[in-house]
């Protein structure tokens, strides 16, 4: 199957856990998916672990290359340089990273980032070849004041800078309510967002109708199947439920 036309099935593993913790759950989800084979091959698999851990799994990724890409949870919006404390694009790209998640609503919200910081980003990490998996979506304040389309626009809009196409950018729609909540965004409110974002990106880009967009938000092996067979629903941002190797698979084989 075409890489475009798989469901992108991705698991932000954010600041969690040991190093020794990050090789098991690596290993287990590699086992997983093998054992699982046609169950989960219209699946691209993505794991995007903490920065510090990255360099210590692609030792083992990279002897059963293919099963699973990695990526990181957020770049630098500077080239290589004088930026303590920053990981670049760039650093990235050369461990072997394929994708960056940008613009997740904890770094929206918890470390204030706004769309100039994530524009600069994108950049940076398209520049450098990695794949973006760029974060949207309102709070719960602007979903219930009904701006929720309009901040979703917004924050698309933003990235609309010259490179950008469907082969390296990937949108996440996060409602920000629905991340480690357990409530999941309804069926209905996912179908209507996603083809709204849909339509957007058919303003803004060429070949819109290949890029994948993606739900995340308290995606679960129960809900899987209701949520990843949406129209326009290219696969799942899986936080949570992607620490436990098996759920993070079974949300791939309930997609198929
Ligand atoms: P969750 O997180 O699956 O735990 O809700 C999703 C995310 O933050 O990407």
């Amino acid at each position: 199957m075409d890489r475009i036309m798989k469901k992108l099935i991705a698991g932000n593993w954010k600041m969690n856990g040991s190093l020794q913790d990050a090789c098991e759950l690596c290993i287990a989800v590699m086992d997983k998916i093998e054992k699982n084979g046609a169950a989960v091959s219209d699946c691209e698999f993505l794991i995007c672990p903490p920065a510090l851990h990255i360099g210590s799994l692609l030792n083992y990724l990279k002897d059963r290359p293919d099963i699973v890409k990695v990526g990181a949870q957020d770049c630098a919006a500077y080239d290589n340089g004088a930026y303590t404390g920053e990981i670049s694009a760039a650093m990235f790209a050369d461990i072997g990273c394929e994708y960056v998640i940008i613009g997740h609503s904890e770094r929206r919200h918890i470390i204030g980032e706004g769309d100039e910081i994530i524009v600069k980003k994108v950049k940076k990490a398209i520049e450098n070849g990695l794949r973006v998996i760029l974060c949207v979506g309102e709070t719960q304040g602007e979903r219930d004041k009904g701006s929720a389309k309009e901040i979703v626009a917004k924050q698309l809009e933003a990235v609309k800078i010259d490179g950008i196409n469907s082969e390296n950018l990937v949108i996440a729609y996060e409602p920000v309510w629905a991340i480690g909540t357990g409530n999941a965004a309804t069926v209905d409110d996912v179908k209507k967002m996603h083809a709204f974002i849909r339509a957007k990106l058919k303003e803004m880009l060429a070949d819109s109708d290949n890029l994948r967009i993606l739900y995340g938000g308290s995606v679960k092996v129960d809900n899987a199947a209701q949520l990843l067979n949406i129209e326009n629903v290219n696969g799942a941002l899986i936080g949570g439920a992607s620490l436990d190797a098996k759920s993070f698979v079974d949300i791939a084989k309930a997609a198929n």
